[in-house]
């Protein structure tokens, strides 16, 4: 395969890979220039990554692009950001459709504004029957609102009568979490030197493998990105168990 910068098995990429796309802020500072500057910036690298995890071979890649806490920001970057979202699905719903991408969100899209859920909508209505690489946007995603609101939903089913609390089990809780349509993430990457998950993916990510940069996220590319896949294919998953 053209283009491989690291001894990659192409046979055992990450089937499913999450990344906290940190750093929009620092590198735009970095550069003297403001930190919407930095956003847009981190839209390219989405595109660069995307398209080369569909090159890899990924099938799942879950982007955390904006967090329940993320609203306590300024909302000048709040609305900076939403706007970005609009205009990168409406710039690259065609390319990504026609790439054999399908895309879902995670998280609570209903508190987003309109124009953001109309687009979202439409993106995922269009891709639906994609199935190389299905992509999930974390939007006003939270791991412990997703967990919450999981069990708001099983409460009432056990009121309902609807199922019996011997029933419960951690598929059932898998299944009524937003995240409900991938499996759970093999390789987690955070850019930007932070060593911390900030509420992304916290019951999905028991046994996934971590790995942090330093680099910030407008910077990283496809060549960071092989570097974090050959370091997850050179560890040992042991899942608990013994060789
Ligand atoms: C990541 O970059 C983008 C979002 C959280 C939406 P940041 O905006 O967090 O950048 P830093 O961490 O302040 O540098
Ligand atoms: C995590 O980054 C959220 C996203 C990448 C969307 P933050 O920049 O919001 O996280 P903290 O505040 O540094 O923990
Ligand atoms: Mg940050």
């Amino acid at each position: 395969m053209e283009r491989l910068y690291y001894d990659i098995d192409l046979e055992k990429v990450p089937q499913h890979l999450a990344i906290i796309m940190d750093g929009n802020g620092r590198w735009a500072k970095s550069k003297m220039m403001p930190r919407t500057y930095g956003h847009k910036k981190g839209v390219e690298t989405i595109r660069k990554i995307v398209e080369e995890s569909k090159r890899l071979g990924v099938k799942y890649l879950t982007l955390y692009a904006f967090s329940t806490e993320n609203w306590k920001r300024p909302k000048e970057e709040v609305d900076a950001l939403m706007n970005l979202l609009v205009s990168y699905l409406k710039k690259e719903l065609a390319e990504l459709d026609k790439n054999g991408v399908r895309i879902l969100t995670i998280g609570d899209i209903s508190a987003l504004p309109k124009v953001c859920i109309n687009e979202l909508e439409k993106s995922k209505e269009k891709t639906k029957d994609n199935k190389d690489l299905t992509l999930s946007l974390a939007l006003n995603y939270g791991g412990r609102a997703d967990i919450l609101n999981t069990v708001k939903l099983i409460a009432k089913n056990v009121k309902d009568e609807q199922i019996l609390i011997e029933d419960i089990n951690e598929e059932m809780i898998s299944k009524y979490l937003t995240t409900n349509e991938s499996v759970d993430p093999d390789l987690v990457i955070r850019t930007s030197g932070e060593q911390r998950l900030s509420n992304f993916l916290l019951w999905e990510v028991a046994y996934s493998e971590f790995y942090f940069t330093d680099a910030h996220w407008p910077e990283f590319d496809e060549k960071e990105l092989q570097k974090a896949i050959y370091s997850y294919q050179n560890r040992d998953r042991r899942f608990g168990a013994i060789k």
